[in-house]
């Protein structure tokens, strides 16, 4: 191999691996058995000669690491993930590092995850799960495990973007709920599927779906039955979900969060379920992950989940053969492997991010 290619971690599928091997790249997978790599252990990785990194969302991607790369000789760092909070783009790009994402392969599986988190916290799934375990079941009542009917309520979603909009379909289609989002760009496409699902629902006699785009965040916190989170982690959108705003949300309503953590001030969402025992969440991602703020694991009306909105076979070989094309397509030049996702720094702190 002419080229010496890390990988912080084993990730699922072989294309990734062939991809690399039959391109001229050696790889070296990173044997560590330790869940999350520090600085250090990347250090010793990277080593004096490297030519592209595949890395984690777990790990902190900063000046530190990008200029000891810069040194190694390498051009190339793939997250894998879509999500690149943990990566600082514009230290990358200094040391003329290209970075890249994995978009696209992930949007259905991580909505489907939101869209499971939606129903399992709706209908007390988990809850009701533990009872069953733990043998107190004797017998059919009519209040037991009383949840919310979805259908002709209404979703709210904070993020219209790909995995927002996938979601937000998936609820209307399959629910057939009414839409009010709340994003900075407008969600064409999806409104123009909630108007030809109206008409079609309407033609079948059946009462039409409708849709609102938003002008205030707080317009869909206050209306909707259902909010699912799904906006990119920045300065912009840390602890978006704040006491002012847990406040106005319905007492009953369900959230979900499969973005990112820190987009919820989670102690304060804990000490809104304590006094709200009617209100439910749906939790993938977590403020501080792998924990979590005390007294949420108590919490019976919170579904909590690893970080797992990704996790389906074909979506995280997807994911590693991204990072792979990625990575080759810095080093091997872009005329050859075709345009990788590589991720643009953000302007400056106050324009939004592309997608
Ligand atoms: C996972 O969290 C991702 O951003 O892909
Ligand atoms: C419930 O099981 C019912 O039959 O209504």
């Amino acid at each position: 191999g002419k080229y010496r290619v890390v990988s912080t971690k084993s990730m699922p599928g072989t294309r990734w691996i062939r991809l690399l091997t039959d391109n001229d790249c050696r790889l070296e997978v990173c044997t560590e058995q330790k869940t999350i790599l520090s600085v250090d252990d990347i250090l010793a990785l990277i080593g004096d000669r490297c030519d592209g990194v595949i890395g984690q969302l777990t790990e902190d991607w900063g000046d530190v690491l990008f200029s000891a790369l810069k040194r190694a000789g390498g051009t190339a760092f793939s997250n894998m993930a879509v999500g690149y909070n943990n990566v600082d783009v514009v230290a990358a790009n200094r040391n003329g590092i290209a970075v890249g994402n994995t978009p696209g392969v992930l949007t259905e599986t991580t909505a489907e995850l939101a869209a499971s988190l939606t129903l399992s916290a709706a209908r007390r799934i988990v809850e009701a799960d533990q009872f069953m375990r733990a043998g107190l079941y004797d017998g059919w009542l009519p209040h037991l495990f009383v949840g919310n009917l979805l259908k002709g309520q209404t979703v709210g979603v904070i993020g219209a973007g790909r995995i927002g909009s996938a979601y937000a379909r998936m609820m209307i289609e399959g629910f057939k709920m009414n839409l009010i989002y709340y994003d900075l760009y407008q969600a064409t496409r999806l409104e123009k599927f909630v108007t030809a699902y109206g008409q079609f629902l309407k033609a079948n006699g059946e009462e039409p779906v409708t849709w609102e785009r938003a002008a205030t965040m707080e317009d869909v916190l206050r209306e909707a039955d259902v909010i699912s989170l799904h906006p990119v982690l920045d300065k912009t959108t840390y602890h978006l979900i704040n006491p002012e705003r847990l406040a106005i949300m319905k007492k009953d309503a369900v959230l979900v969060n499969a973005s990112r953590g820190p987009v919820i001030d989670e102690v304060a969402l804990v000490e809104h379920l304590k006094a709200n025992p009617m209100f439910r969440v749906g939790l993938d991602v977590f403020e501080d992950e792998p924990y979590m703020k005390p007294g949420l694991a108590d919490m019976k009306n919170a579904v909590v989940v690893p970080h797992i909105a990704s996790a389906s076979k074909w979506t995280r070989e997807g994911m590693a053969t991204l990072t792979a094309l990625n990575v080759l397509g810095k080093i091997k030049g872009y005329p050859v492997w075709g345009n990788p996702n590589q991720v643009e720094p953000f302007l400056d702190e106050n324009s939004t991010p592309p997608r």
